[in-house]
């Protein structure tokens, strides 16, 4: 990767901007589509992820270059951690003169990076653009929508992404609907999901539910982190659970006991390969992640999604995603565990592993032009 090659001559430099695990699984496709086309591209990772596991283990998995800079932003409070991205990013644009920003998702690093570039008069590119849940106590929601106003290229993975966009006067010509490139890294990286690898590697049980939890919503009061961890150990009578836990809500969740149920399996967070052969090898899933809606309904594995909305509604119109109540978890656990084998591949328009090449596209017909 050089920010000096043909296509620095031919549009200048695309800089993709990185901070947490789930930007790095969106961004693999598009980088590698872009390096296709002979762009010359820079990446900048902010370091608001900085745990090998939540990291470095992804940019070697799945082909990630080296980032071009580290800014070792960290963790902090919204404004404390929001305020460093925004003065490390702008030092890096104006230090590299982008022509373009490329943008992913929806945590604190995109919304810092839309902001530093478009301030500067550098433009944005969003990728999942458009997702909305509705709910403004999300953190993600408030990163999204302004993110999406900011943005000169809102580059959309489900239809009416581009109707909530269009509803608050995006206009029609910066929309551009080129679907899912975490379904593309999926897709890609199938044949590496081994199953029984993972089982043996994790000590996983024979059948088990795979729980991922960490919203602040659910994670950061004691109260409610203990409620639902009782409702999981009623889970776990059903069925053993398997949980790689976070580090956002690893202290709350063991202090409420997750670990005292003989069912439950604490684990540390898994990397993408083994994380994903564990989903697919699951019997159901338990989340409140917004990715793992999405990658569950394309390995057809049931998901209960802890939340009382989703910003991915074809998860559950086209997918096999469920929202619940932390009561509803053992009830619709059973339901989930009784019925028959979903089909795998039911995917939602342009889930289709070509996202990657469609960005691409976008992003140079912008770049040239
Ligand atoms: C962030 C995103 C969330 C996304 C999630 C994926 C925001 C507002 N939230 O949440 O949308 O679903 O990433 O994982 O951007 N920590 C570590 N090591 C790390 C990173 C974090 O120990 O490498 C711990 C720290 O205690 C930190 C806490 O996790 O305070 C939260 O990290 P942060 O990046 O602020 O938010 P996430 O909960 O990870």
């Amino acid at each position: 990767m050089t920010e000096n090659g043909a296509g620095a001559r031919d549009g200048g430099i695309v800089l993709h901007v990185l901070g947490a695990r789930p930007n790095f699984v969106k961004a693999a496709p598009v980088v590698r589509a872009l390096e296709a086309r002979g762009a010359a591209q820079a990446v900048v990772h902010t370091g608001q992820h900085y745990d090998e596991r939540m990291s470095e283990v992804f940019f070697t998995e799945l082909g990630l270059p080296e980032p071009d800079v580290n800014l070792g932003v960290g963790s902090g409070g919204h404004a404390a951690q929001t305020a460093a991205l925004l003065t490390g990013l702008e030092a890096e644009f104006l230090r590299r003169a982008p022509r373009l920003v490329v943008v992913y998702g929806d945590v604190n690093s995109t919304i810092a990076a839309a902001l530093a570039a478009a301030k500067i008069g550098v433009p944005v590119a969003h990728v999942e653009a458009g997702l909305r849940s509705f709910d403004m106590t999300m953190p993600e929601e408030v990163n999204r929508r302004v993110t999406d106003q900011l943005s000169d290229l809102c580059l959309v993975t489900s239809p009416e992404a581009v109707g909530h966009l269009a509803n608050e006067g995006v206009a029609v010509e910066r929309i551009h609907f080129v679907g899912n490139p975490m379904i593309d890294t999926l897709l890609g990286n199938l044949a590496r999901f081994d199953t029984a690898r993972a089982r043996a590697e994790h000590a996983l049980p024979d059948r088990y539910v795979l729980a991922t939890l960490h919203r602040p919503a659910n994670v950061d009061d004691p109260a409610t982190a203990a409620d639902l961890v009782g409702h999981l150990h009623g889970v776990a009578d059903l069925a053993d659970v398997v949980i790689p836990v976070h580090p956002r809500g690893r202290a709350a969740l063991l202090a409420a006991g997750l670990d005292e149920h003989p069912r439950v399996h604490v684990r540390e967070p898994l990397g993408y390969l083994d994380f994903l052969a564990a989903v697919r090898g699951a019997a159901a899933v338990v989340t409140d992640s917004g990715g793992l809606q999405e990658e569950t309904t394309v390995l057809g594995v049931p998901c209960l999604t802890v939340r009382p909305n989703t910003e991915r509604p074809a998860t559950i119109t086209h997918g096999t995603n469920r929202l619940v109540t932390p009561a509803e978890l053992v009830p619709e656990a059973r339901k989930a565990l009784a019925a028959p084998p979903v089909p795998a591949n039911r995917r939602p328009p342009l889930w289709d592993g070509h996202a990657g090449p469609r960005i691409a596209d976008v992003i140079m017909e912008f770049v040239r032009g």
